[in-house]
């Protein structure tokens, strides 16, 4: 699989197979859908969104139909041909194997294994680089199709992470997944969100997500698929000379879907005024400075 373009992040707009339809006809290159469990699951209680500073805070709590829930809106998808990755995670290695099992059967293009929800119990799974390796192996034995590992950068050591993901098989990282944090209501004086920490996504979180596509494209092989507060085309030159080979859009896309499209503009414009004719001429460039 050739990991290049502008995919729609995980979770933003669900799992619903027309809206995600809507989205690839809006220019996304890929879709990739809400996580999905080996079980429904309501998730946490609200408020499950806020803003802050620029950006967005969830706690969601990978609120999903379960992977079997999942196979009419993917018949939808498949008969439209859209290129779906199917986002999934397990509390157990042998349970998000079993989802990728079932998931593979539904004919996604690639797997993203969600390691590092920063809400629900998965977020300790992408701090330990023996857990992820145990994950993504167990993944991989029961799909042949791609496997991409997400990381968050809540971990100290996420290179280490996405070391044991490439060791273990993955084909690419997707980096970052949301950091912690959390808002407080200073009239009521309480935390704002009903799960009180939530995942903070958008602008602000931007040269966080830079940073760690840079670290990583200097110490693996694989390919990275960076993903963090993108929001214009600047951004995703800057995101690709970190090295990212292909980039994910998540909460830019609530100030309207058309980003995507003005985002590949931008960039086919940049390359065209640098003499380049392909995308994969600047990825990782910055790291050879
Ligand atoms: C409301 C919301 C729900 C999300 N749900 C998921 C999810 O189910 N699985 C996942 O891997 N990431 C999930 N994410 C994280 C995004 O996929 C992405 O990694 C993060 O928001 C950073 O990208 P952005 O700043 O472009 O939104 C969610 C983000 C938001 C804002």
């Amino acid at each position: 699989m050739k990991i290049h373009g502008y995919w729609l992040a995980s979770g933003i707009l669900g799992v619903t197979g027309s809206i995600l339809q809507r989205i690839r006809n809006s220019c996304a290159d890929v879709v990739v859908t809400k996580s999905l469990g080996l079980h429904p699951r309501k998730g946490h209680l609200g408020p499950i969104l806020t803003v802050s500073h620029g950006g967005l805070l969830n706690a969601v709590g990978l609120t999903n139909p379960g992977i079997d829930g999942f196979a009419d809106e993917m018949r939808v998808l498949k008969e439209a041909s859209v290129p779906v990755v199917l986002s999934i995670f397990g509390a157990t290695p042998e349970e998000a194997s079993e989802v990728a099992r079932k998931g593979e059967r539904m004919g996604p293009i690639a797997i993203e294994l969600n390691l590092s929800c920063p809400h629900a119990e998965i977020s300790q799974i992408a701090h330990d680089p023996d857990l992820t390796y145990r994950f993504v192996t167990a993944v991989k034995a029961k799909a042949s199709c791609p496997i991409l590992a997400k990381i968050t950068p809540n971990a100290s050591d996420y290179v280490e992470v996405a070391k044991a993901a490439e060791r273990a098989g993955a084909d690419a990282i997707v980096a970052i997944n949301t950091l912690r944090g959390m808002k407080i209501d200073i009239h009521q004086r309480r935390p704002v969100l009903g799960n009180k920490v939530g995942g903070l996504s958008g602008p602000p979180i931007f040269p966080v997500a830079v940073r760690c596509v840079y670290d990583l494209y200097q110490e693996l092989s694989i390919p990275i698929i960076g993903v963090g507060g993108v929001s214009n085309w600047e951004d995703a030159v800057e995101m690709h000379l970190a090295g990212a080979s292909a980039i994910q859009i998540g909460t830019a896309l609530l100030n309207g879907i058309g980003i995507i499209a003005e985002i590949k503009s931008g960039v086919h414009q940049y390359l065209e005024e640098n003499g380049l004719s392909d995308v994969s001429e600047i990825v990782g460039a910055a790291t050879r400075c």
